[in-house]
């Protein structure tokens, strides 16, 4: 076998680089795009049951209530009521009109999710296209679909939104508890936004 030269290294170590990066950004753009998760139906964790709205104020679809929600030892966990124009897998209707709770912390890093209405803006923001109301997150864009249950659908995300339980009594919508595994919380990172 010949033997390397010093010349030859002049080339292949800058080759062999050039190759490694594009293989790593190809194999993350392809883990990213590829092994998102979709919701199914969710595993609930029992918590307290705490009221968030009246069905009446959350008149048309796609307005919304910010609110947090208590979890045992660790704070209280932002979250969004939603009301959406179709069921969703945990979810929870009343009379024609369907609701959907998530949490707000990105499961990527922990940051704070926002409401994005309007998706022309959401488009120029978070680079994402969309036809309807999403979640976008500020720190990486990532962005979450409220009609697929909160599944994230861009950037590097790869799991959906923990969803909420609802409960409707009386006009009124309470949420009872949260969907395990509580992500970030329960994954491996850390968080930003955790009851800030
Ligand atoms: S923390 Fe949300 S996309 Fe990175």
């Amino acid at each position: 076998m010949a033997k390397l030269t010093r010349r030859d290294l002049v080339w292949i170590v800058p080759l062999a680089a050039t190759g490694g990066f594009f293989g790593w950004f190809g194999l993350r753009a392809w883990r990213i795009q590829f092994t998102k998760t979709s919701p199914g139906e969710p595993r609930w964790k029992d918590g307290p049951k705490v009221a968030i709205a009246r069905v009446g104020e959350l008149a048309r679809v796609w307005d919304f209530r910010e609110f947090a929600y208590p979890i045992a030892g660790l704070g209280e966990l932002k979250s969004i009521l939603i009301r959406v124009p179709k069921p969703e897998p945990g979810g929870a209707s009343a009379g024609g009109a369907y609701f959907l709770a998530l949490s707000r912390i990105c499961t990527h890093q922990g940051c704070l999710v926002n409401y994005v209405p309007d998706p022309e803006a959401g488009a120029i923001a978070y680079n994402y296209r969309t036809d309807h109301p999403f979640l976008g997150c500020p720190c990486h864009f990532s962005a979450f679909d409220p009609l697929q249950a909160g599944k994230a659908v861009f950037g590097p995300a790869r799991y959906p939104l923990p969803r909420l339980r609802l409960a409707i009594e009386d006009g009124t919508i309470y949420a009872t508890g949260h969907e395990v595994p509580l992500r970030p919380i329960e994954g491996r990172v850390g968080l930003r936004e955790w009851s800030a």
